[in-house]
């Protein structure tokens, strides 16, 4: 029996793995979560492997201090392009989110045929198509940059967001894909869009979201680990601790859009390289 609540290091570029917190605080709500943001240095989705890997591989360092028992690397172009190597570096299991994202997909798609939306960089990786074919599934993968700005605008309902992504998910669903039925999200602020992405997609296409489908990866590994810790650390409410590399208050006031509630313990971080 251990000491301590087993705690979940959450990574991500910024804010936007907030939405992975609020899905695993649905089905895990008796862990402690220790939330790890490099808003100094987002977005990632432009950035290249190498930078992204080095920022990531930090990161994961600096949660694992913070005596984290378990990674989720909540940021979809991370875990594309440096999943291997951040788990080569860490010294505590590390979870993803493009292989529980392409399981929900395959569970969901009958004509085994997937459209994913994700930043320049996760598509350029082709991480999600690697994972979907590897299941037996096509998949087309859309690039879709101007839609994390616009989330972080606050534009989730905007006329303009639903033009640009009717533009993009037209492009994605064409040439040999329009009968694709799932729309696979692969970027952490796509969640946040969920309402107008379904007006806007093919109305057969069910959508899939990757930070759903990592809390329910990672919630019976974390039932384990709190089926190893003392009942009474179990009925315990979360514990929920923030680190950002950029301002504390810009945190906060993001924050709050991505988490649905406010976010009240966050400490500026600077890693040096
Ligand atoms: N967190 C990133 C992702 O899920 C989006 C934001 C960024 O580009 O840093 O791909």
């Amino acid at each position: 029996m251990t000491s301590r609540r087993p705690s979940i290091g959450v990574f991500d570029s910024g804010f936007g793995g907030l939405t992975v917190l609020k899905a695993l605080l649905e089905l895990v709500p008796d862990a402690d979560y220790v939330y790890f943001g490099d808003t100094a240095r987002l977005p990632y989705g432009s950035k290249s492997v190498e930078t992204v890997a080095r920022y990531a591989v930090q990161s994961a360092h600096y949660l694992e201090k913070q005596e984290a028992d378990l990674l989720v690397i909540a940021c979809n172009t991370a875990t594309a392009l440096a999943f291997e190597q951040i788990t080569a570096a860490a010294h505590v299991p590390v979870v993803g989110v493009v292989e529980p994202g392409a399981d929900a997909a395959a569970s969901a798609s009958r004509n085994h045929k997937v459209v994913v939306i994700g930043t320049q960089a996760t598509v350029g990786s082709h991480a999600y198509k690697k994972a979907l074919e590897a299941r037996g599934l096509a998949a087309r993968e859309k690039a879709c940059p101007l839609l994390v700005p616009l989330v972080e605008e606050g534009w989730v309902e905007h006329p303009v967001t639903e033009e640009i992504a009717r533009i993009y998910l037209n492009e994605g669903f064409d040439d040999g894909f329009s009968d694709a039925d799932v729309l696979l999200l692969g970027c952490t602020h796509y969640p946040l869009l969920k309402p107008l992405l379904r007006r806007v997609a093919p109305a057969p296409a069910s959508i899939v979201d990757s930070a759903e489908s990592t809390a329910r990866a990672v919630a019976p590994r974390m039932q384990q680990l709190l089926g190893e810790s003392r009942a009474e650390q179990r009925r315990a409410v979360p514990r929920l601790k923030f680190f950002a590399t950029d301002s504390v208050e810009k945190f906060k006031l993001l924050g709050k859009r991505f988490l649905g509630h406010p976010i009240e313990d966050v400490r500026h971080v600077d890693l040096q390289e």
